[in-house]
């Protein structure tokens, strides 16, 4: 069976090799296509640059190749930009024409094809999505209503870790409980409901069902597939994982949630009562037949990812470059008790008036950017870029990493400095107003959930900084802040112990 298998891989392999050098000649007569390394028959550039293709790694190619450059993975081509001018050009002037995804072998499952709203291409369901999550997810009447359980949420943090003696002994991974943090503060506002443990045995399938979806879509184990078709049978089992973790994920949301609420509402429509929470719109968007029920699944698929993950990796850098820069920190609290004074919590309305903690997550997602190459964007048809060819259905990444940690841009940009954004660079916003600076992107893709995202990571490190001293274990001076890439996501490799000294007022 696997000799089969086998002779037919490699006389399948002989074929596309016969067509990928007639395509080739031909493509090479007719197009002008970005530099890049020189690709062989087949494999492209795939066996030269590997599979990691993370920012650095992308950052360094671009230092060889230049701020446009192209990699042939196998069938896939793959444009990386590095530059804010043509960043700017993607992402802005021609939005429309590269506003779409990739697809990919694994993502395909996880979203059933572009059913969803972060993944699908450009065009009329991507709109309709939009409209349909924008007033229930991403306007500031959504903030305003969810801000006071934000900030609780947050205390019950600091309370939980006050009651725990070994947080201020030999330290604790904080990084646990802020988890049920995000869960909650993102449960809330789709479903007005929260978890009280982290032992809560839904909480606990729910987390591990999330934490297979982001391993398996975010690990390069699979890219020979997905570059090279004809090896698509060897992905087999692993296929099959991503199928059976994408059901019983999606029967999970369905069972215990979905469900749940069309029954409350329908009980609370006939009590008139309450004010309704983001998945009373969107079922209400499903009850007029705007989207089906699968869709409806999706969007909380692409909640629990977009939104909660990323949250929580950018929270947990914030803290780890705290602790090893604890003259920052000490800055930090010093502003925070001075213009709230001391014990006064860190609430949303109040962080306009703190300067230094909104520089200190900037600088965070400027340095530790939790998705450094954006989310991939595509062209469906031919483009034009930079005065090159781009061939249809190209995966286009855009480094903002190096946008914003490149030395032409920025001044000693490997420091942690968040003066930086008080200073020199106290112009830019997180909003996309600056090319250089893109942590959530710009223009029709970017991310709509900055306007969640930043007072959630302000509340948080807020109050964290404002009740302790944060500091690393005993017999260590530095935390280990070794970065771990995905396919485009970027977290801490190692879930850090952290002291936390609870201050007296
Ligand atoms: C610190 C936290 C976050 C960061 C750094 C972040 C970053 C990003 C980035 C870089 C993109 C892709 C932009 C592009 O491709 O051009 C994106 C897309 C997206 N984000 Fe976020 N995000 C964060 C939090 C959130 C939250 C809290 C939500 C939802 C509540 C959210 C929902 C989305 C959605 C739905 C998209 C897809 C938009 C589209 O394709 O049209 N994100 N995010």
């Amino acid at each position: 069976m696997d000799l089969l298998l086998l002779e037919k891989t490699l006389l399948g392999l002989f074929a596309a090799a016969i067509v990928a050098i007639a395509v080739s000649k031909l493509r090479g007569k007719r197009f002008r296509l970005p530099p890049g390394p020189l690709p062989v028959p087949i494999f492209g550039n795939w066996l030269q640059v590997g599979d990691d293709l993370n920012h650095r790694n992308l950052t360094d190619l671009a230092k060889r190749f230049g701020d446009i450059l192209l990699l042939r993975m196998g069938q896939r081509n793959l444009v990386v930009v590095s530059s804010p001018d043509l960043s700017k050009e993607v992402l802005h002037t021609q939005g429309v024409e590269f506003g779409s995804r990739t697809r990919n072998v694994v993502f395909d499952i996880f979203t059933g094809k572009g059913q969803d709203m972060v993944f699908t291409v450009y065009g009329e369901h991507w709109r309709k999505m939009r409209r349909i999550m924008t007033v229930p997810f991403f306007t500031n009447k959504v903030v305003q209503q969810y801000r006071e359980g934000w900030e609780a949420e947050a205390a019950a943090v600091v309370e939980d870790v006050k009651k725990n003696p070994a947080a201020a002994r030999e330290g604790i991974v904080l990084r646990r409980r802020l988890q049920m943090m995000m869960y909650n503060n993102m449960y809330r506002i789709m479903f007005d409901r929260r978890f009280d443990s982290e032992d809560d045995p839904l909480f606990v399938k729910l987390k591990a069902l999330n934490g297979e979806r982001s391993r398996l879509a975010q690990s390069f184990d699979y890219n020979y597939g997905d570059f090279i078709p004809i090896l698509r049978p060897f992905l087999r089992g692993y296929l099959k994982i991503c199928k059976e973790v994408k059901e019983r994920r999606l029967q999970l949301f369905k069972d215990y949630f979905v469900d749940e609420r069309k029954k409350l509402a329908s009980v609370k429509r006939m009590d008139n009562e309450g004010l309704k929470c983001a998945m009373d719109h969107i079922l209400e968007a499903q009850q007029k037949g705007e989207i089906n029920e699968d869709n409806v699944l999706y969007i909380v698929e692409n909640i629990n990812v977009a939104a909660i993950e990323t949250t929580l990796w950018s929270i947990e850098w914030g803290i780890a470059e705290l602790v090893n820069h604890p003259q920052i920190q000490r800055k930090l609290r010093e502003e925070i008790d001075a213009v709230l004074g001391p014990g006064v919590p860190v609430t949303e309305p109040e962080l306009y008036k703190l300067p230094y903690l909104q520089a200190v997550i900037k600088e965070t997602l400027r340095l530790r950017m939790a998705i450094p190459l954006l989310v991939p964007h595509m062209n469906l048809h031919d483009a034009k870029l930079g005065g090159y060819d781009i061939p249809a259905e190209s995966k286009i990444l855009v480094n903002a990493w190096w946008l914003a940690n490149n030395p032409a841009h920025w001044k000693k940009p490997e420091e942690f400095r968040p003066e930086r954004f008080l200073e020199e660079e106290a112009k830019v916003e997180a909003n996309g107003n600056d090319f250089r600076y893109l942590p959530f992107g710009v223009g029709r893709r970017s991310c709509p959930g900055i306007i969640l995202a930043l007072p959630i990571l302000g509340v948080t490190i807020g109050q964290l900084v404002q009740n302790f001293e944060l500091l690393p274990p005993p017999g260590q001076s530095k935390l280990d802040t070794t970065e771990k890439g995905g396919q485009f996501s970027l977290h801490i490799l190692k879930h850090s112990t952290i002291v936390l000294k609870p201050r007296s007022f």
